[in-house]
């Protein structure tokens, strides 16, 4: 296996006037300068190539420069480049009718487009507060969703996104998400973990501290992204629409890293038989044009003319992306995300039984995780271990990024084969080989 030349000349010189250049605020992960990409494939300004099993973190579905997304980018743009909100145009409502028609609820959909994660779930915070004239919410331990400053009072992942940043919207309650791995909450005999969870929010939130009545929305990822990758128990979200139903509080899944197919259904929540009230979405929407949606029920998108809007929704060349791309997705990488995702994880597992630092595989579809430990017995976060691995793949030839305290992601493009799985992991176990050795693990 070839070790590559990382940063190369070329990568070395547009680093260092990048950082002159650019906001010191990005999470860089490693030095990799895109050049350009085709399908899972990708190179560098040296002409390096890598496999590439990140797509953007979750966005580029249909793989790098997909020709029938292109082509949809190229003949919008030949048309009109924008129009702004306060007009119509078909493509918008074109989008509008298929997120309708996929959306993960029976009832109609009513959608407000933006052109991020972030702004869909401004908009979903927003909305829930306006239906319900309730000023409360409920949000998970772990959580990541966006950075502007409502959408950031929500995210729990890491406290560098709150630090310099008081006062953060005020009424957001954090409970822990249903790590099953990791379980902080004490389990009642035959109680599922996430009903236990579920119940932790009843008797100690709703009775001692924010009455049930007062909350407007519990907002969840149904896999957690950012925060680890984490998959709830089975008996987790049947529990919590039926806390929500109680109380009269709205479920907004936040599936912008999740969804449009990722996990193997159009929607990850799907997985567990439950309808939200409002879906954030973003990222794999529209392969890489910026475009945020945010989906609820009709009878819940209700507020009126000016309530909320801007100048860039329903962006003819981002509608014309994302139209493409759930065309894509809906004829081959929905099949191909289910098939490829359990060989993925079919594969992993395989590896992790030879691995000492690999203590965990999960994930559903193309959206899969493993998380680094020091023991697999102890569970102590492998965090350096997992970066060396991070960093040892990208200079064998592997996009692949870390996310939570110690794990990979897979979040490969939608169109990922078996033989590019094979490939992908082959760099990855000597990837752990490698930095396992050099932790003194095996
Ligand atoms: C689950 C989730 N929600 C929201 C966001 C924010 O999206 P954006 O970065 O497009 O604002 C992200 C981004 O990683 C995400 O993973």
């Amino acid at each position: 296996m070839n070790k590559l030349n990382v940063p190369g000349p070329k990568a070395q010189a547009i680093l260092e006037r990048d950082q002159k250049a650019i906001s010191s605020s990005y999470p860089r992960a490693y030095p990799f300068v895109m050049d350009h990409g085709k399908g899972v494939e990708v190179w560098d300004v040296d002409g390096n190539r890598f496999l590439d099993m990140m797509a953007g973190i979750a966005v580029i579905s249909t793989g790098h420069a997909h020709p029938r997304v292109v082509k949809a980018v190229q003949d919008a743009a030949e048309k009109f480049m924008h129009i702004s909100s306060d007009f119509y145009h078909e493509g918008w409502v074109n989008l509008s009718e298929k997120l309708d028609q996929i959306a993960p609820f029976k009832e109609p959909a009513k959608v407000f487009l933006g052109n991020s994660g972030t702004e869909a779930v401004e908009a979903a915070i927003k909305l829930a507060k306006y239906k319900t004239q309730r000023q409360n919410f409920i949000a998970f331990t772990g959580a990541f969703h966006g950075r502007t400053m409502g959408a950031v009072s929500f995210t729990a992942s890491k406290s560098t996104y709150h630090h310099g940043f008081y006062p953060l919207m005020p009424g957001v309650t954090h409970v822990p998400y249903p790590n099953e791995y990791r379980p902080v909450l004490a389990r009642r005999a035959g109680e599922d973990y996430g009903e236990t969870c579920v119940r932790f929010i009843e008797e100690e939130v709703f009775a001692r501290n924010v009455p049930g009545e007062d909350v407007a929305g519990i907002i969840i990822e149904p896999i957690q992204g950012e925060g680890g990758y984490l998959v709830p128990p089975d008996g987790f979200f049947p529990a919590l629409r039926a806390l929500c139903d109680k109380y009269g509080i709205l479920l907004i899944v936040d599936e912008v890293q999740s969804g449009v197919g990722r996990t193997g259904k159009w929607w990850a929540v799907e997985h567990w038989g439950v309808e939200p009230d409002i879906v954030a979405s973003a990222k794999g929407i529209a392969s890489g044009i910026p475009l945020g949606a945010c989906i609820a029920r009709e009878s819940v998108m209700t507020w009126p003319k000016g309530a909320h809007g801007n100048t860039y929704g329903g962006n003819p060349i981002a509608c014309a992306a994302s139209l493409a791309t759930l065309k894509l997705v809906e004829e081959r990488y929905l099949a191909n995300a289910v098939e490829v995702g359990q060989y993925l994880i079919d594969a992993l597992e395989e590896i992790q039984a030879r691995h000492p630092s690999m203590g965990a595989v999960r994930g559903k579809g193309l959206m899969v995780g493993v998380e680094f430990v020091k023991d697999k017995n102890t569970k102590e976060p492998g965090d350096e271990i997992r970066n060396a691995v991070e960093r040892n793949a990208f200079e064998h030839g592997l996009l692949a990024l870390g996310c939570g305290k110690s794990t990979i992601r897979f979040a490969p493009p939608l169109c990922i084969e078996r033989k590019d799985v094979d490939e992908g992991l082959e760099i990855f176990e000597a990837a752990v080989a490698m930095s396992e050795k050099s932790h003194g693990l095996k």
